[in-house]
């Protein structure tokens, strides 16, 4: 049986900090985003799911973006997952802006409708989550648009035979404390720790 509550353990070498926004790793998207006819692509790293049904997300976007106002002027975006052979492009989307740069064109990235919006997705992506504006939420340095995900749009080659999604061949990409990682090996699953396994003499649940 796992311990509910651990014995005093030592803290030792523990530093205490202030508040931090110490979150590791997050995924590095490219958003994708349209206004007036033009299309523009940033790094956003402050990104996660809120809800499943129905499926929501967020970004905290800082106002002084340029996708800033598109975002909300439209209420629409693209979050598109990114991958190592997109890493370059990632980190150049989060260091120029699309006011005196074509950073799609700069960086050979190629879009594509989407079915569900008016945003177009990246074709380079595995997947990209189409999202509409339900709330936008001032937090300080940064407004959080939080969005449901109306529509997906999954890359073929990550379906397998049944049609399910398989994303371990795409080399997805992590962020952590300003640096690009390629996700690491797999070491478990979805309720691995608790599913049952055929009985063996002496073998004890949480041994090797
Ligand atoms: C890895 C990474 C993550 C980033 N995450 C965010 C973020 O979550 N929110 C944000 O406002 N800017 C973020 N940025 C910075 C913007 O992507 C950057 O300022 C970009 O130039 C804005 O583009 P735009 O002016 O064309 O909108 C990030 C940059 C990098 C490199």
């Amino acid at each position: 049986m796992m311990q509910k509550n651990q014995p005093d353990v030592p803290a030792a070498g523990r530093v205490s900090w202030n508040g931090s926004a110490l979150l590791a790793p997050v995924p590095p998207v490219l958003v994708t985003c349209c206004a007036d006819g033009r299309v523009n692509v940033l790094t956003v790293g402050w990104t996660g799911i809120c809800a499943t049904h129905p499926p929501m997300t967020y970004i905290s976007v800082r106002p002084s973006r340029f996708s800033y106002d598109m975002i909300r002027k439209t209420g629409e975006f693209v979050i598109n997952l990114t991958t190592t052979a997109m890493v370059k492009a990632v980190d150049f989307c989060g260091v120029r802006s699309g006011r005196d740069t074509d950073k799609l064109a700069v960086c050979g990235l190629h879009t594509l409708p989407a079915e569900h919006g008016d945003v177009p997705v990246l074709a380079e992506a595995p997947v990209s989550l189409l999202c509409k504006v339900r709330q936008i939420i001032p937090l300080g340095s940064h407004d959080m648009f939080l969005a449901e995900i109306t529509g997906t749009s999954v890359d073929g080659r990550y379906l397998d035979s049944k049609g399910r999604l398989n994303l371990q061949q795409s080399g997805l990409l992590a962020y952590a404390h300003g640096e690009y990682f390629a996700l690491g090996r797999k070491c478990g699953e979805f309720g691995y720790s608790v599913r049952k396994k055929p009985k063996q003499k002496g073998s004890a649940r949480f041994s090797k």
